[in-house]
């Protein structure tokens, strides 16, 4: 993979995140890691001047294991694939590392870099610093049917926004 500035990034978020998923991933090879599927969450900029940091959200239920790692760790990695390696990733969403190595069932290969983890098969890969986390709260929502839909049981996501600190891409 090779390093390139975010502003040689083209990449259509709003296809690449709901349609073609992404692997959220944090921890690294010292402290150990885990990755699981992600769908939602979004890219942009907010804080710092001009167009904001460049900044990606992620949302993570409280029973994930991966929210352990991301709770603990600075970092977190966003990855993707091509669609040569949705089976993989629908795999890695289904299934949870606390019941074992499920990344071995893949076809996926770990790669360990300072603090974080990403996998060499990926098309691109977005190293983020943690800045924010919040809870999605109940009383937030304003079209209260979202709760019904999304959360039967009220396991409410926690949101975190992180700084987008190197971009990688394959190549
Ligand atoms: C397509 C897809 C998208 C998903 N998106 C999210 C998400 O955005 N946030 C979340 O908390 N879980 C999401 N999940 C569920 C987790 O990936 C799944 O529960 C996984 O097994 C968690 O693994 P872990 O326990 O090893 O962390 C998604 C699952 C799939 C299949």
């Amino acid at each position: 993979m090779k390093k390139i500035h975010i502003d040689d990034l083209h990449m259509d978020p709003v296809v690449a995140i709901p349609k073609e998923w992404m692997l959220l991933t944090a921890g690294c090879e010292e402290r150990g890691y885990n990755t699981m599927t992600a769908s939602w969450g979004h890219m942009g900029g907010i804080w710092g001047h001009g167009g904001g940091l460049p900044t990606t959200v992620i949302y993570v239920r409280p029973q994930r294991y991966t929210k352990e790692f991301v709770d603990r760790e600075e970092l977190y990695t966003l990855c993707f694939f091509s669609e040569d390696y949705k089976k993989d990733l629908a795999y890695l969403g289904r299934n949870s590392g606390r019941d074992g190595d499920k990344v071995a069932k893949t076809g996926l290969t770990p790669v360990f870099g300072e603090g974080y983890t990403y996998f060499a098969e990926a098309k691109v890969v977005l190293v983020c610093r943690k800045l924010y986390r919040a809870p999605i709260i109940e009383e937030g929502f304003l079209d209260k049917s979202i709760i019904d839909d999304c959360y039967p049981n009220k396991d409410f996501h926690d949101m975190y926004i992180g700084q987008i600190v190197e971009v990688l891409v394959e190549g």
